[in-house]
């Protein structure tokens, strides 16, 4: 597959044929995704392939919560856990609330073929915003390329997945559950196996909705308008 094919069609799955993923096979994903940028090369990644089906279980109540606040702020018309503009959703009465997990694809993914949760190593991670006043965002990029190279390492062996972060609203909770030690942020929980069904038209805003030129309002970037 060339790249520029697997860069438009590795979309998200969330449901999987029984195929099994045998580890040989997980294993090459890995050791692709390994290449992925990270900062000052600190590579502060760490893979939990789960395979326990007890343990993958007791993650799915802990996303309820996190899940009924987004799906509860997406029906207001919000940007859902977006931290500049306030919620005007209850979200104490929905934490209050003990109902069962709806979110779509949330009991599938524990049934993966494969479940990786990812965690990234914030005592080596340069974060260059962290005094800043506002949500932390390179420290992430630490992490993010690491889990897409394991999604396209992936679509390269016929596997699909989708990079969850649902579960990091819970993290004290899933750092106990998983043996995971206080200074690594649980980054993602991603799931594989063989897609039912593999899309390959994604839905993306074009280049000239985003690329400007010299400032953010300049003129769009866009080679086919004359300058
Ligand atoms: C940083 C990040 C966090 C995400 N978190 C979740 C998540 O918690 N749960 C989930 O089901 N999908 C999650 N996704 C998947 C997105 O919903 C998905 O990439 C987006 O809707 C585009 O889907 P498509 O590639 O199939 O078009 C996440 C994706 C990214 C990149």
């Amino acid at each position: 597959m060339d790249l520029y094919t697997a860069l438009r069609t590795t979309f998200s799955c969330r449901s999987w044929t029984d195929d099994p993923v045998d580890d040989e096979t997980l294993y090459r994903v890995l050791e692709q995704a390994r290449f992925a940028p990270n900062g000052g090369n600190r590579q502060g990644q760490h893979v939990i392939v789960l395979k326990d089906k007890d343990k993958r279980r007791q993650l799915v109540p802990l996303v309820r919560e996190g899940t009924d606040i987004y799906m509860a702020q997406v029906a207001a018309g919000e940007a859902p856990w977006n931290s500049i503009v306030p919620t005007t959703v209850d979200e104490a009465a929905i934490r209050a609330d003990d109902g069962p997990v709806t979110f779509p694809g949330v009991n599938e993914m524990v049934d993966a073929p494969v479940v990786l949760i990812i965690t990234l190593d914030l005592s080596v991670a340069a974060s260059f915003d962290k005094e800043l006043d506002r949500i932390g965002v390179i420290s992430g990029g630490s992490i993010y390329p690491f889990v897409w190279s394991i999604l396209l390492a992936a679509r390269g062996e016929g596997l699909a997945g989708v990079p969850t972060t649902y579960l990091a609203e819970k993290e004290p909770e899933v750092q106990k559950l998983l043996g995971i030690p206080e200074h690594h942020a649980v980054a993602a929980l991603v799931p594989l196996g063989v897609p039912v069904k593999q899309l390959t038209k994604l839905r993306r805003n074009p280049v000239s909705s985003f690329a400007t030129i010299d400032t953010f309002d300049g003129p769009v970037f866009d080679p086919a308008i004359e300058g």
